[in-house]
Formats: structure tokens, sequence, C-alpha cells
């Protein structure tokens, strides 16, 4: 699916989003985890942040200096009322070109929407936008096999794709970070999360 289709549906159900996970916990333990990484709290971007700022709260919490991105201009809207001092690109993370250097970037459960041919640049994108030592967390499809998968969520049709983790992980060593911590933390739900560091090593 393109990623416009995907910011389509997520319009329609961007004021749900944010009733529904304005105060939730899902993920905020993950990212608790991969803030303790972090050396130096300077700036953050939670890409595909969703309408409800929940990760930016935390985010602001720890006194990170804190971004926004979301292809989505519904959720973009509503995430900018809950927080007026941030700045949010509307932008499509497959053409948003980093400004800057991250201390850390988190991508929950957005960047799994991407067009399995988007998935590697994307990911090469997020390691070359991170600040020496910093740290980047996101979800994906788990497994060692590439795959794409369709489903229905709050009434719209979504679609997902996975490079499977073997993968993600040569990415990763590739473009000198190193994997920290990788958990199937919905199992037998196919969801994994992986926190990695830009330590500069690269796989030889
Ligand atoms: C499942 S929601 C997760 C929202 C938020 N991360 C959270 O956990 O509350 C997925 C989000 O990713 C965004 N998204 C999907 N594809 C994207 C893309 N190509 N570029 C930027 N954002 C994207 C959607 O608009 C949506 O807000």
């Amino acid at each position: 699916m393109h990623p416009e289709d995907t910011a389509t549906r997520y319009d329609r159900i961007a004021s749900w989003w944010q009733t529904q996970h304005q105060s939730s916990f899902y993920g905020i333990a993950q990212l608790e985890r991969a803030i303790k990484f972090v050396p130096n709290k300077q700036l953050a971007i939670d890409i595909g942040c969703g309408s409800s700022g929940r990760f930016i709260q935390v985010l602001k919490e720890h006194r990170f200096q804190v971004e926004g991105l979301d292809i989505s201009e519904e959720m973009i809207d509503l995430a900018k009322q809950l927080h007026p001092g941030i700045t949010f690109y509307r932008a499509d993370i497959c053409c948003w070109n980093p400004p800057k250097l991250y201390s850390l970037i988190v991508a929950w459960d957005s960047t799994f929407h991407l067009p399995l041919e988007m998935q590697k640049p994307v990911t090469q994108k997020l390691c070359d936008a991170l600040e020496p030592d910093g740290v980047l967390m996101f979800t994906c499809g788990g497994g060692y096999r590439q795959s794409e998968v369709s489903g229905t969520f709050q009434g719209q049709d979504f679609e997902y794709s996975t490079l499977g983790v073997n993968a993600f992980l040569k990415i990763l060593a590739e473009h000198q970070c190193t994997c920290l911590h990788l958990e199937y933390d919905q199992y037998p739900e196919n969801h994994v999360y992986i926190i990695a560091q830009k330590t500069g090593s690269t796989l030889s």
C-alpha cells in the first residue's frame, strides 16, 4: 500500500486514536528501556508519532528536546493541540530527509506499514540520522523471512511488511549500529522491538 493511502486510513481514525491512546502504557516500558541506553539526552524524534503524543510526553519528561513526525495530517493536527511547543513534521518517512542528528529515534508501530521495498532504505536512513552513541528503537514483524500481510483495524484495511529479523540486524550492523536489545514483546504475536546504538562498529 502506498504510504499516502496508509495516511488516509489513519486520518479517519486519528480522533479515536487520541482518545484511546492518550493514557495508554502500550510500548512505554520499552521506550523507558531505550532511554536508559541514551548517554546524551538532547534531541529525540518520534517517527509515526500518532495523535496522542504519548511517547512525546515521556520524552519531554526525560528532558529531551522532542520532535514528532507523521504522514497523517489529522494525526499531526491533533498531536499539535496536545503539544503546542513541539516541532512536528507532516511527512512520509520514505521521502523525509533528516535535517539533524538525533540522540534518540523512536519508530513504534509505524515503519511496519512501509512497502517492503522501503524497509531497507528507511532503516538505513534512521541509522544514519543518529549522532555518535545515539539510540534507535523500532518495531518490526519477526521471523527470518521477508513478508507482507494485510489486516483490518478499526474498520480500516492496513498493510504491513517486514524484512525479517536477520535482515534488519544486518542493516543495523552495516550502518554502524549495534543491537542492544531484541524482544518478541507480544509473543506469540509476531511483533518485535529492537533497540540499537550507533557504536561506530560495522560488519567486517
Ligand atoms: C499504529 S500508529 C502508531 C502511533 C504511535 N507511534 C503510537 O504508538 O501511539 C502508526 C502511525 O504511523 C504513521 N505512519 C504510517 N506510515 C507512515 C509513513 N510512511 N511516514 C510517517 N508516518 C507513518 C501513521 O500515520 C500512524 O500515526
